[in-house]
């Protein structure tokens, strides 16, 4: 018994002993390839997990480019929305701008219009006031050398009438507009013959005169000054007639009546 425990252990101390010797073990190459696989293994462990880490950071820069890139879509999207809001504000803005100007322009031209309007109403109110009107007549040969009570003298030859205010059917002059007026009557009579005659303005005495020729070839003249309001007239009249009144009229020496405006 203790001979074959002690071959046994030798047999072990020989076993142990014999990697430290390669040319004693009959396994030597299998544990070198199989310590290579090993060694190989743990290599391409290693490699993968290297893989892993490369791939998982990869990853993580993919995502983040993904993120950065929508990050980057987003800014120009709203970069753009902005843009398009400016620019239709700016379009608004500018129409805005258009329609003040037209809208400014139209006011300026009719307030101009409107004191345009004004100063020439103006202008013609002074103008009125400042220029006298061209109103005056002359007329002579009395329709009638007869003189009855009350008769209107018509001076039928009309030598002058600017403004139209004498009427030669009726004898009578009407003002064409209100002023101060100055009428005169020229009078002439045959021989030792009479003549009663006023001026009259509607009716009411102006002026009242008489003339009688003693002398043969004298005429007369009355004036007067009368402020007349528009459409008011003036004639002469005759205040008493009969057998011994008469008005002369030829050619060298007229009766006549005439009148112009003075100031309006
Ligand atoms: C246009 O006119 C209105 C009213 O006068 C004013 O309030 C506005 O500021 C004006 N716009 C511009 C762009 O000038
Ligand atoms: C200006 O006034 C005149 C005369 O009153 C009128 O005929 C014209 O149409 C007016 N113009 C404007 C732009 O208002
Ligand atoms: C003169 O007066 C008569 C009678 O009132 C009238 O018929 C005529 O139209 C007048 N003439 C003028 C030029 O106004």
């Amino acid at each position: 018994m203790t001979g074959i425990f002690q071959l046994l252990l030798l047999v072990i101390a020989t076993l142990a002993s014999e990697p430290s010797c390669p040319a004693c073990s009959k396994y030597d190459y299998e544990e070198k390839v199989l310590e290579r696989m090993i060694r190989m293994e743990f290599a391409f462990e290693k490699v993968l997990d290297e893989n892993k880490a490369v791939s998982k950071s990869v990853q993580l820069d993919l995502t983040r480019i993904k993120e950065e890139n929508e990050h980057l879509h987003a800014t120009v999207d709203a970069l753009k929305e902005q843009q398009e809001h400016a620019e239709r504000r700016l379009i608004s803005l500018m129409e805005e701008v258009e329609r003040n100007q037209s809208s400014t322009l139209e006011n300026v031209v009719t307030e101009s219009n409107n004191t345009l309007k004004h100063i020439s109403a103006a202008f013609n109110v002074i103008k009125d006031k400042v220029i006298v009107p061209e109103v005056y007549f002359h007329a002579r040969s009395p329709q009638s050398t007869t003189l009855t009570t009350g008769e209107v003298i018509v001076y039928k030859t009309v030598e002058t009438n600017q403004g139209n205010g004498y009427n030669a059917t009726t004898g009578k002059f009407t003002a064409p507009t209100r002023g101060l007026y100055l009428f005169f009557m020229h009078t002439c009579t045959p021989y030792n013959k009479y003549s009663f005659l006023q001026i009259v303005k509607e009716g009411s005495l102006l002026i009242a005169s008489v003339h009688r020729d003693s002398n043969n070839y004298v005429c007369s003249s009355s004036q007067v000054f009368v402020q007349l309001n528009d459409r008011e007239s003036v004639w002469v009249q005759c205040s008493s007639g009969g057998s011994t009144t008469q008005l002369y009229d030829s050619s060298n020496y007229w009766s006549s009546f005439g009148g112009a405006i003075i100031h309006n």
